[in-house]
């Protein structure tokens, strides 16, 4: 299982099942920091990294090469970000595959992980057959510049279930994965971020 990217002191890699409580952890601290007053308190208080843990090996059990994880430091190595992906969930929707979860440790946000990350899934899902992708995000959360910074146009707008609440979420799509890697690619041959 080699590294899809590493530059130094980050490494972008799929995850392993002893990857599952790093991943747990940063679930629940990223959670925290990013919904405190998008989703109720006792929502964000009420997680435990012991069930994202146990939720994430079983993930990993089955699915092992939809998650990627970021690890950043040369001589010790931690893990700052994950995500994971697969067959759209809601086919109807007319995206072929889905990103589920992206997430960066608040420590590590804004130095290109994010990106990286993202890169990574959408490859796997080109990989696997999924010529196009689909993100949801809670509308509130501004992540979705990001989103939009790497390509993604709005698509779609819904109410989702997250951490057992009803929260407004948007949609967005790319609809030819392979069209956006060739351009990121060529961005960083050229040494530039797109525009
Ligand atoms: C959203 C997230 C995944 C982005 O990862 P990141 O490592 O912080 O982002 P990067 O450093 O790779 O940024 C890539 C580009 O997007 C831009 N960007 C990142 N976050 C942005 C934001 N909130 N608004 C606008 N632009 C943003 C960066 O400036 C950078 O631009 P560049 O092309 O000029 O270099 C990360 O910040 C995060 O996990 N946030 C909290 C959790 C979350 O909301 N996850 C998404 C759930 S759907």
């Amino acid at each position: 299982m080699a590294p899809v990217a590493e530059d130094g002191s980050t490494t972008i890699r799929q995850a392993r099942l002893a990857d599952a409580r790093a991943i747990g952890r940063i679930e629940v601290e990223t959670w925290r920091s990013t919904y405190a007053g998008m989703l109720p308190d006792r929502v964000l208080l009420n997680m435990s990294e012991q069930r994202q843990t146990a939720s994430w090996a079983g993930f990993l059990r089955h699915r092992p090469g939809d998650v990627y994880v970021a690890e950043r430091g040369a001589a010790a190595p931690r893990i700052r970000g994950f995500g994971n992906c697969g067959p759209q969930r809601d086919p109807g929707f007319g995206f072929a595959g889905e990103v589920y979860t992206l997430y960066v440790a608040p420590d590590a946000q804004g130095a290109g992980l994010g990106r990286q990350l993202l890169l990574a899934l959408f490859t796997r899902l080109l990989h696997c057959g999924h010529r196009s992708a689909l993100i949801w995000v809670v509308r509130a959360n501004p992540a979705r510049f990001f989103y939009e910074r790497l390509g993604g146009k709005l698509v779609l707008h819904r109410s989702i279930p997250l951490g057992g609440e009803p929260v407004e979420a948007v949609g967005y799509g790319w609809r030819d994965l392979a069209a956006l890697l060739d351009r990121e690619a060529q961005s960083r041959a050229g040494g530039s971020s797109p525009g």
